[in-house]
């Protein structure tokens, strides 16, 4: 039968079919011939426990029999309302918490109350963006807007608003005459430079702790508090996106308590709900929500909301998973398991043709040049993705890439036994790639 799906960042013309997934236990994926594959992606880094992890169904078919879905226009849930709790409680300094779908919904949410919050203030001024190159912040207008990904945002390009965009520190890749000690603090030196040129920047954007699909780029320690304090010396909010980074993939429940600063704004997402059903979470400080209040007719409520804004079997199912972390001790594990996989990411920085490996937690970019000395990513038309993908299946393991960057992003409680055929099956795959291209 012929298929009616459109793939998400597919080349449909590469694709005769596609393997069909029927069933998940634990950290496999079964597909419609019962054949096998480990998720070394965590379903698009969001999975936390594995698939078809009792406690979490259990919870979600005992919402499901109670409340499916009532919206929180004029009225509210309980399960929003605890989760809200929860998450304000995790994340120092919020106060409020806004719900939508999906990360880059979370991230229009973040932009956009930042500029009603100055307007609500009457410094109708300040409606420019600033932010990192390299960044992604998702897939709708506004979040294409911040994180500019050139090679796949061009044509949409008319549409997007400017942004001030400085360099992030990217160790890998230094400008000529750079330590990257020297590099951080020019990167320090173009924030300040745009935030203090131009006061009309309302907030400055980042991704906490490491960029992810710009390619795997881990930030230095200090560097995202420093940018904290250039936003604050110069009146611009600071607003940071954890929907990869956050909830354990860097080995802490809030990586910016970690890099010891506070934002104003900041969004969850992904491993919310342990990646079972969609769910973005925007946090905001008290300063932030109270600019918000005041008679309807002054108009400052915020305008904003979706169909299914905090829906209850999903915000069920994210207070189960949330326990199930307190309960398991979840983030020690991550440690152990970020050990682990540092231990082998020497063996793989060794292969032919892999020119960096990045890591942090249990996030692993590792970078595919055809020149290491020059540092010359493969060239997409090697098609390192589809290569990549087909030998990993021959050894068991589901990879993506992001281009010529291979991403080992395995969901946050997967076992060590896992995580060395994972890493087994990686090297494995990255070698005989190597002959191929
Ligand atoms: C840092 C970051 N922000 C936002 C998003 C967008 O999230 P979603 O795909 O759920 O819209 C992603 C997705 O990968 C992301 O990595």
């Amino acid at each position: 039968m012929e298929s009616r799906v459109w793939h998400p960042y597919t080349q449909m013309g590469d694709w005769s079919k596609f393997d069909s997934i029927t069933r998940g236990k634990g950290m496999w994926l079964y597909d419609s011939r019962g054949r096998r594959l480990l998720d070394g992606v965590a379903s698009m880094w969001c999975n936390v426990w594995g698939h078809s992890r009792e406690e979490l169904v259990r919870s979600m078919v005992s919402q499901t029999r109670r409340l499916q879905h009532s919206s929180l226009f004029n009225l509210t849930n309980d399960k929003a309302e605890e989760l809200a709790r929860m998450l304000v409680r995790m994340a120092p300094n919020m106060y409020r918490v806004f719900y939508s779908d999906d990360g880059s919904t979370a991230m229009e949410v973040s932009v956009k109350m930042a500029l009603q919050y100055w307007h609500n203030k009457d410094e109708k001024r300040k409606t420019r963006i600033a932010t990192l190159e390299n960044g992604y912040h998702g897939d709708t207008v506004g979040a294409m807007s911040l994180g500019y990904v050139p090679a796949f945002f061009s044509s949409y390009k008319p549409l997007l608003f400017p942004a001030f965009r400085t360099p992030a520190p990217d160790r890998y890749r230094l400008p000529p005459g750079f330590t990257f000690e020297r590099f951080q603090d020019h990167c320090l030196d173009k924030i300040e430079g745009v935030l203090s040129k131009h006061e009309n920047i309302a907030a400055f954007v980042m991704e906490s702790g490491a960029q992810v699909a710009g390619g795997v780029t881990i930030f230095p320690d200090g560097f995202q508090k420093k940018v904290g304090k250039i936003c604050r010396d110069h009146g611009a909010l600071f607003i940071l996106d954890e929907i990869a980074t956050g909830l354990g993939r860097l080995g802490s429940m809030v990586e910016y308590k970690t890099q010891g600063c506070v934002p104003d704004i900041v969004s969850f997402g992904k491993m919310l709900t342990a990646g079972y059903l969609p769910l973005a979470a925007t946090l905001a400080t008290k300063e932030i929500y109270e600019s918000f209040l005041g008679q309807y007719k002054d108009m400052k409520h915020f305008f904003h909301g979706h169909t299914f804004t905090g829906n209850p079997l999903a915000c069920a199912t994210a207070i189960a998973n949330l326990r199930l972390y307190k309960r398991h001790n979840l983030i020690s594990r991550v440690e152990k398991s970020s050990a682990y996989l540092q231990k082998r990411a020497a063996e793989i920085t060794r292969l032919e043709i892999v020119g960096d490996v990045r890591h942090k937690g249990m996030l692993m970019g590792i970078e595919l040049v055809s020149d290491a000395v020059k540092k010359t990513p493969i060239s997409p038309d090697k098609k390192v993705y589809q290569k990549v993908f087909k030998e990993a299946k021959k050894h068991g393991i589901y990879l993506r890439t992001l281009g010529h960057i291979v991403m080992l992003v395995p969901p946050l409680a997967m076992p060590e036994e896992d995580l060395e055929f994972l890493v087994d099956g990686t090297i494995s795959t990255i070698r005989n790639v190597s002959k191929k291209i």
